[in-house]
């Protein structure tokens, strides 16, 4: 059942482009110029009429949230909290009818996410559900929703799921960026094209897969590493320290690259990997010289760059091309190259990838 690959890991991250394309199937309607979604059709001025988004998870699925964050205010200008679920229901946290609650889950099992849609349930927010498991707990709890559709997710370590919860919410925000006017519809158009144009990009990104496993050997005995990122690909280097972590027990670390110098930059040294996401975007010459601080330290640098990209060659131990798409999307190729480091480190150094230890697929306890 797992299709050939040694993992399902392995498995699920293959999938991918067929589980982005297997998402926005049937919603994303580029030939009529519109998004069709059921839940969010029915329930516009819930979202038009939002004084703000509160957006709820936990774990890799906070990361998609995150990455939702500059999704939804960068596009259609919505603000937007992200919240852990299990600091957000024990905090006595200020809510109102004039919120909508975002609830992301893979398995839609998560007792703490179950628990803060209870409690937003209570103080009148309007809740919604962004979840893979159909028919599930947080399915069945939210006001509406929107899955996934990834298919099942086996291996512990949460990969597809990752992806197509960023282009569900991908989805929403073009969506209400259209409605609220603030985007023409040559813009809008050119959102749609390009999210068309993600499933084969993921499938290019894949044949970097060799690449990344001639990397991971070089660093499979590393006791730490660092992942940096900035702006929409800050989550995106939070979700791959998570990765590494969870399945190869390295310790690992994601940080916005600026926070650097406010402490972690104290670690680098020649042992030191440092993974650093830098798409040829929005900030990216600020990239480069959080890049030089780190080679002027000595440490070792495996950059995930725009396919082309010389700058950074010169300057990095390892770079991982990426094809150009729109900064909004980078996130869904930049993912990629991450999980395939995590998978081939953890094999590597013979740990359980599907099921690491201490590690449930479904948290029902808090
Ligand atoms: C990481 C991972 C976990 C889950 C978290 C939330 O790879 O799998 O961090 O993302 O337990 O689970 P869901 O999305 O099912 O609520």
């Amino acid at each position: 059942e797992k299709g050939g690959y040694e993992h399902f890991m392995l498995k699920e991250i293959y999938e991918q482009p067929r589980a982005i394309l297997d998402t926005y199937r049937g919603r994303l309607l580029s030939q009529q110029g519109l998004i069709k979604m059921a839940g969010i059709d029915q329930n516009l001025e819930k979202f038009q009429n939002a004084n703000r988004i509160i957006i709820v998870a936990c774990g890799t699925s906070w990361h998609a949230g995150l990455v939702a964050e500059y999704i939804f205010e960068d596009l259609a200008r919505i603000p937007v909290e992200v919240e852990y679920a299990s600091e957000f229901r024990y905090r006595n946290p200020v809510i109102t009818d004039k919120d909508v609650l975002i609830a992301i889950s893979q398995s839609g099992e998560t007792a703490d996410t179950l628990a803060a849609i209870k409690l937003a349930k209570e103080k009148g927010a309007f809740v919604f559900g962004v979840c893979n498991v159909v028919g599930s707990s947080i399915a069945r709890e939210t006001d509406a929703g929107a899955y996934t559709h990834a298919g099942p997710e086996i291996g512990v370590a949460s990969t597809k799921a990752f992806t197509t919860q960023i282009t569900v919410l991908m989805l929403i925000a073009l969506k209400l960026a259209m409605k609220k006017g603030i985007f023409s519809q040559s813009k809008f158009h050119e959102f749609l094209t390009e999210l068309e144009n993600i499933p084969s990009k993921v499938e290019q990104t894949l044949k970097q897969d060799k690449l990344v496993k001639e990397i991971a050997a070089v660093y499979k005995d590393s006791p730490n590493c660092l992942y940096l990122g900035r702006g929409y690909n800050f989550p995106v280097a939070l979700e791959g320290a998570l990765k590494l972590k969870e399945i190869s027990y390295i310790h690992a670390e994601g940080y916005p690259a600026a926070e650097m110098k406010h402490g972690p930059i104290a670690l680098i040294d020649e042992q030191m990997p440092v993974i650093v996401i830098a798409p040829k975007k929005g900030h990216y010459e600020k990239l480069i010289s959080n890049i030089q601080e780190i080679k002027s330290r000595k440490g070792k640098i495996i950059a995930v760059v725009t396919e082309g990209d010389t700058s950074i060659r010169e300057l990095a131990d390892h770079v991982i091309g990426i094809p150009d798409t729109l900064e909004s999307l980078t996130p869904l190729l930049t993912t990629i190259p991450l999980q395939l480091l995590s998978y081939h480190i953890a094999v590597m150094r013979g740990c359980n990838v599907d099921q690491p230890r201490n590690l449930a697929k479904s948290v029902t306890v808090e």
